[in-house]
C-alpha cells in the first residue's frame, strides 16, 4: 500500500527509491541532526534498508514515515510521519518530522504535522498519537503546540532522558489553530 496526503502546499507521500540522494542530504545535514538521537551514517546503502523497512511497515500497519514534497515546485523538503515508537517497539505511536534547513520558517512542518495527525486520528483510526522532543530544540515544540498536541509531562525515549512529552486524541484532537474539516470524533 502507498499513502498520499495534500495540504495547501505540500504533497504528503510514501518513499519511493528516486528519493535517495534528498534522504541522505536530509539527515545527513548537522542542522537537522542536532537534537536528533544518533544513528547509522547515512548513505545510499542505509536508505535502501530504510525504504525496505519502511514499505513493510506501511504495507502491515498503514502508516511509516513519509517523505514530503512542495506543491509548487515538486522538490523534496523533508519527511514526516508516525510509527511505533522506540525504532518500532511500540506500543506508543510516535510523531516526526525533519526538514531541510532550506524549508524552514515558511511553516512547513506545522502544515506537515497537522495533516499526519489528521490523517493518523481521522482516516487511521489511531486513538492517540505522542510527539517526544529534547527540550531544547525550541522550534520542534513550537511545530507540535501549533499541530495541537497537549503538553504531557517528561519521558524517557530513544536512549534520552527527560523528552518532552505532547500527546493528541481523537476524543478530543481538531485541527488547530483554524480545523480544516468538521469534527469527525
Ligand atoms: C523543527 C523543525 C521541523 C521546524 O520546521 P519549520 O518548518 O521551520 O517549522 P514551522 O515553520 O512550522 O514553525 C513552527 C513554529 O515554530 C517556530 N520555530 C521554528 N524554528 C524555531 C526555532 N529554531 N526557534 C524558535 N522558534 C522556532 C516558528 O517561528 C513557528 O512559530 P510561529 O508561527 O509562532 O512563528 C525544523 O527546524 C527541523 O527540521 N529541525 C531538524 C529536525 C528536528 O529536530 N525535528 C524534530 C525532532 S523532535
Amino acid at each position: 500500500m502507498t499513502t498520499r496526503i495534500e495540504t495547501d502546499r505540500l504533497v504528503i507521500r510514501s518513499f519511493v527509491s528516486d528519493d535517495g540522494p534528498h534522504w541522505v542530504e536530509l539527515v545527513s545535514s548537522q542542522e537537522v541532526r542536532r537534537f536528533l538521537p544518533a544513528s547509522a551514517p547515512p548513505s545510499l546503502e542505509r536508505f535502501a534498508t530504510v525504504l525496505a523497512d519502511r514499505t513493510a511497515m506501511e504495507a502491515e500497519i498503514g502508516y511509516s514515515m513519509w517523505a514530503v514534497d512542495e506543491r509548487a515546485t515538486g522538490a523534496f523538503v523533508g519527511q514526516c510521519g508516525i510509527r511505533p515508537i522506540d525504532e518500532g517497539n511500540g506500543p506508543e505511536v510516535d510523531l516526526a518530522y525533519h526538514f531541510v534547513p532550506a524549508a524552514w520558517g515558511k511553516g512547513y512542518a506545522t502544515e506537515a504535522a497537522t495533516a499526519v495527525l489528521d490523517h493518523g486520528l481521522y482516516v487511521l483510526r489511531l486513538e492517540r498519537i505522542i510527539a517526544v522532543v529534547v527540550p531544547e530544540n525550541t522550534g520542534s515544540w513550537r511545530v507540535i503546540e501549533k499541530a495541537g498536541m497537549r503538553y504531557v509531562g517528561e519521558v524517557d525515549y530513544y536512549g534520552m532522558a527527560g523528552l518532552k512529552l505532547y500527546e493528541a486524541e481523537r476524543s478530543w484532537w481538531v485541527t488547530n489553530p483554524q480545523p480544516r474539516r468538521p469534527f469527525r470524533g
